[in-house]
């Protein structure tokens, strides 16, 4: 199969993205308070890595909080935050070492301020990875992340930086707190919801999307090949006919 940014047939997505989901339901059918399924999620974070690592995908996008994530129970909501604390002490110097370029998007004004400093200097550290672009959303909406980039560009024009005619498409992705990276070819999303739940609204226009009963806890190397494999079996058209894009 031929890699296209033209449509048609593509082996291996360059972008994937996920939305992890089930932890919750992953507790409970065992009986566990959810706080154990959060801690089992965060070690499929680490293995989806190692995979995507070793299938040369080139850009990964979790989605590890939401802006609605807030409305959550505090205790809950402080516990992810603990384990994403917890995740960067003990992860950040493989995942460099092993050439992971980490950064995070989101609204970081009511995350602590320890954990943006450990944010900060997590990118900071794995700045020069190479192998694989990982973003994690933490606090993020696709509208949060809407809203910033109109805010920048508004603020940009009243500045006289730009003019309101040069406000297109390509400046419009370049403000979103995701950009520099190629669109998602891939989402993923586990846990049986058939839904985006605010995740990348505007990346996600032409993604292909792909969805899991499996609960996130139980996501494994196996059922991340399914998803690759049912992607190479698709046609992306953007828009085109058949015919134009080609069959291979
Ligand atoms: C996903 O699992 C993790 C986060 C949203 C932070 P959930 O916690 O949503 O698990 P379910 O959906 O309740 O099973
Ligand atoms: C989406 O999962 C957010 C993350 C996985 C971080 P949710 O469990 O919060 O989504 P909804 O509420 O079921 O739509
Ligand atoms: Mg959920």
């Amino acid at each position: 199969m031929v890699a296209s940014d033209q449509g048609g047939m593509q082996a291996v997505p360059r972008h994937v993205a996920v939305i992890m989901d089930g932890n919750g339901r992953w507790a409970e059918r065992r009986a566990l308070p959810r706080a154990a399924g959060h801690r089992a999620g965060a070690r499929a974070v680490r293995a989806t890595i190692e995979h995507a690592l070793r299938r040369g995908i080139a850009a990964l996008t979790l989605f590890a909080f939401s802006s609605e994530n807030w409305q959550r129970p505090a205790e809950e909501v402080g516990l992810l935050m603990q384990l994403l604390l917890e995740a960067l002490d003990r992860e950040v110097a493989e995942l460099g070492a092993n050439g992971v370029r980490l950064h995070f998007a989101g609204d970081r004004s009511r995350l602590a301020p320890l954990l943006v400093e450990r944010m900060d200097e997590a990118a900071r550290r794995t700045a020069g990875g190479r192998q694989l672009d990982l973003l994690v959303a933490v606090a993020y909406g696709g509208r949060w992340d809407i809203v910033q980039a109109a805010r920048t560009l508004a603020a940009a024009v009243a500045a006289g930086r730009i003019d309101p005619a040069g406000v297109d498409e390509t400046t419009f992705a370049a403000s979103l707190a995701t950009a520099g990276r190629p669109e998602p070819d891939l989402f993923i999303r586990t846990g049986g919801e058939r839904r985006i739940s605010n995740f990348l609204l505007w990346d996600l226009a032409y993604t292909e999307l792909w969805f899991s009963d499996t609960l996130w806890p139980d996501f494994d190397e196996r059922i991340f090949d399914a998803a690759i494999s049912d992607f190479a079996s698709r046609q992306r058209r953007f828009g085109r006919t058949a015919a134009q894009v080609g069959r291979s």
